[in-house]
């Protein structure tokens, strides 16, 4: 399971700072590539998003962070290496459907006991570390304090309450102004390589977690519950299978194996769902 989830972040820069503020998961939208409107809605969310032919994919073709892929096309390996993969490759070899094949590029400190008294340093970009510092050379690293823990410049760090963001210690990190350094990004999921998305269902967040947890599919038996005071407008409605939600509907919950999800539209064009507590094991 760690490895899953390491697997399911990549590092992307340059991240709107609108997004950034919003409460709302919004990873799906920005992991695929899609452009926040710039209108923001009280909550400080993009009031929508707009993914380029999201619900028209073509069967041919595969789609990764906002680019296409032709069938028996590799992806490049810088769009994929601080995911931990290694190759990526779209394919239909075994449906008329094009999807992603994929080597995980596993590194040797998954494995290998690198020295109690060593550093390993990381890269923005790169899944494994580049290279280690070991005994008193350590004495010349930089120090960060995150969060009462200390941290030395070259260790990866998670941003407490804040599963997206990665940083990498180093010199000009600031613990109160988390987003001005440098090696801090937040990260992209990779559903579309695992070929975990499909355009018809919705992502299932987990608050502990950065990536959709799994994806809610479509079923005869989904209802819809209107929200108060909603209204009809076909540029700001959700599509879920065959279902249309107006921002502030929802789905009526549905238990699952992983709990109890709340559904519902607040920014199309995908209704996203949380999972509520209790079911978090
Ligand atoms: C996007 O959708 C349009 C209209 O359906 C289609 O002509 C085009 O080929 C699609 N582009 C990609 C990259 O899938
Ligand atoms: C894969 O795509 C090619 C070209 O479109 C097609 O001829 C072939 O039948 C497809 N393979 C499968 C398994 O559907």
């Amino acid at each position: 399971m760690k490895t899953q989830i390491i697997i399911q972040l990549i590092a992307i820069e340059g991240f709107a700072s609108t997004v950034a503020t919003c409460d709302q998961p919004t990873i799906h939208y920005t992991s695929m590539g899609c452009t926040p409107s710039e209108q923001t809605n009280d909550l400080g969310c993009p009031i929508s998003f707009d993914c380029l032919n999201l619900s028209n994919r073509r069967k041919d073709k595969c789609y990764l962070f906002g680019k296409t892929y032709n069938l028996l096309e590799d992806v490049p390996y810088k769009e994929i290496s601080s995911a931990c993969i290694g190759q990526a490759k779209c394919v239909n070899f075994t449906t008329p459907e094009a999807y992603f094949i994929n080597a995980h590029n596993d590194c040797p400190e998954f494995f290998r006991y690198w020295g109690a008294n060593c550093v390993l340093q990381y890269t923005v970009g790169e899944c494994c570390s580049t290279g280690k510092v070991c005994d008193d050379d350590r004495n010349a690293l930089e120090k960060c304090s995150l969060d009462g823990k200390t941290y030395l410049e070259g260790e990866r760090m998670q941003i407490p309450g804040d599963p997206c963001r990665t940083c990498i210690c180093s010199k000009d990190f600031d613990e109160t102004n988390i987003m001005s350094s440098e090696k801090c990004f937040v990260q992209k999921c990779s559903f579309e390589i695992n070929n975990e998305f499909k355009p018809e269902a919705a992502p299932v967040y987990r608050a502990d977690m950065c990536c959709p947890w799994f994806w809610r599919s479509p079923a005869a038996t989904d209802k819809v519950i209107k929200g108060a005071g909603t209204i009809d407008d076909p540029k700001l409605q959700c599509n879920y299978g065959d279902l249309t939600l107006n921002v502030g509907d929802s789905l009526e919950p549905v238990t699952t194996a992983n709990g109890v999800g709340t559904c519902s539209c607040s920014i199309p064009p995908l209704v996203h769902c949380t999972l509520a507590k209790e079911g978090m094991n």
